[in-house]
């Protein structure tokens, strides 16, 4: 038989399958309550804003061109809704400085074939979105934790970076209801992090994902709204910010897109044109259909219930968890981050969790770059009714004090 990891490129030794997706696999079956799963509740999708959308551009003159090849950029109309959306919270662009992606992942894949050689090095958070470690690993990088509490030098980033054979060139990370952890980043974060990355000079890659699921506390301008504002436009940036509709309006769709200085976007471009055209043309076109009628409906419609499962969790984190538990109290996004006692396993505690409770997490260790902290755990509070949520608590509650009494 063939021997086919002789002649896969050096770079497919990265790819490998998580264990944690086999276990994760079993939540097919129906009693589980699961918190594992990421993704927007499918009862709150705006499907009938879909038909019509669909209906509309079969009936009309556009159905040659929506089911055409188009441009690699994206439909105009959409990029012109995003730069009228993006100027709001003080990303000041035109339309050509947005760039339509098949979903904000291809904006991480393409962004870490632009910047990543072999052995340079990728900043980011410890824990970081495991989708983004998947995307940039197939670039070979290494990867060095970012810290905004200014306990590191420039010139330790650097050096740590020469050492390991390559050069910094971003730091990623999302400054709004992270995924995994729901935290957010303050001001004084974000401008330090723009100062490090002035002098380490290197790009900022901000993870827009779930901006526009704030559900309480002041909204915080994004850090590439900072940049634009301190360095007087967007062509002075050195932040590339991406963003999604999938946790908006619907992920099946696949659309999501980039703001970036031109140069940045005439290289997305080129890069588009080799991998895959364009991204969905009738896709896009029901996109900005449905955005361009009821975005911000839709989105206080999906903010009112996903507060309510967030305030949920956190009543049932309160009132079942056992004291040497910890957890963050995200003002939105989907998710809440708990750190067990030193020395638990939150991939052993999922599997026993699957077994004897029925209620499934994700354990937190695939979310750091280094593969530590195993005793953490991502709780998604998005797809469960808020009685769902009090029960499942309820039970890893109970699963955790004894899984702590045990090893006393
Ligand atoms: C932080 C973050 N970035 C990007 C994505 C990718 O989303 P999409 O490709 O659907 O836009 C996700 C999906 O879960 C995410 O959580």
């Amino acid at each position: 038989m063939l021997d086919w990891e002789q002649i896969f490129a050096t770079r497919s030794s990265r790819m490998r399958a998580s264990e944690i997706r086999e276990l994760l696999k079993l939540l097919d079956q129906p009693d589980i309550i699961s918190f594992a799963g990421g993704i927007p509740d499918p009862a709150l999708f705006p499907d009938a804003a879909f038909k019509e959308a669909y209906s509309d551009i079969f009936s009309s003159a556009q159905v040659g061109s929506a089911l055409q090849y188009s441009v690699s950029e994206g439909y105009k109309p959409l990029r012109e809704w995003i730069a009228r959306d993006v100027a709001k919270i003080g990303i000041d662009c035109t339309p050509d400085n947005v760039f339509i992606t098949s979903g904000s992942q291809q904006a991480l894949d393409y962004l870490g074939k632009l910047f990543l050689s072999p052995k340079d090095t990728a900043l980011v958070t410890w824990p970081t979105y495991l989708g983004a470690l998947s995307a940039f690993n197939a670039y070979e990088p290494n990867y060095d934790q970012l810290s905004l509490n200014g306990n590191r030098t420039p010139e330790a980033y650097r050096d740590t970076a020469a050492k390991t054979g390559g050069a910094v060139k971003f730091a990623y990370l999302s400054a709004d209801f992270s995924n995994p952890t729901g935290e957010t980043i303050d001001l004084a974060g974000r401008e330090k992090l723009l100062a490090l990355a002035d002098e380490l000079d290197i790009a900022i890659l901000e993870d827009a994902a779930y901006q526009h699921l704030r559900y309480d506390g002041e909204a915080i301008p994004p850090i590439m709204a900072l940049d634009i504002a301190r360095k007087g436009g967007i062509e002075n940036t050195r932040t590339i910010y991406s963003g999604s509709f999938s946790k908006t309006l619907a992920p099946g769709l696949r659309v999501g897109f980039v703001v970036a200085a031109m140069p940045v976007i005439r290289k997305l471009v080129l890069m588009k044109q080799a991998a895959d055209l364009h991204s969905s043309t009738i896709n896009q076109i029901a996109i900005e259909h449905v955005a361009s009628r009821g975005f911000d409906a839709q989105v206080a419609k999906i903010k009112a219930v996903y507060s309510k499962r967030r305030d949920a969790m956190l009543a049932a984190l309160d009132k079942y968890m056992p004291k040497n538990t910890t957890w963050t109290r995200p003002e939105g996004g989907m998710f809440v981050w708990v750190t067990l006692p030193e020395g638990m396993d939150g991939a052993e505690l999922l599997a026993k969790s699957i077994a004897t409770e029925k209620v499934a997490f994700v354990p937190g260790k695939a979310f750091y770059a280094d593969g530590s902290n195993a005793n953490t755990l991502r709780m998604s509070f998005s797809c469960a009714d808020e009685a769902m949520i009090d029960e499942g608590i309820k039970r890893l509650g109970r699963l955790i004090s004894n899984a702590i009494r045990a090893a006393a």
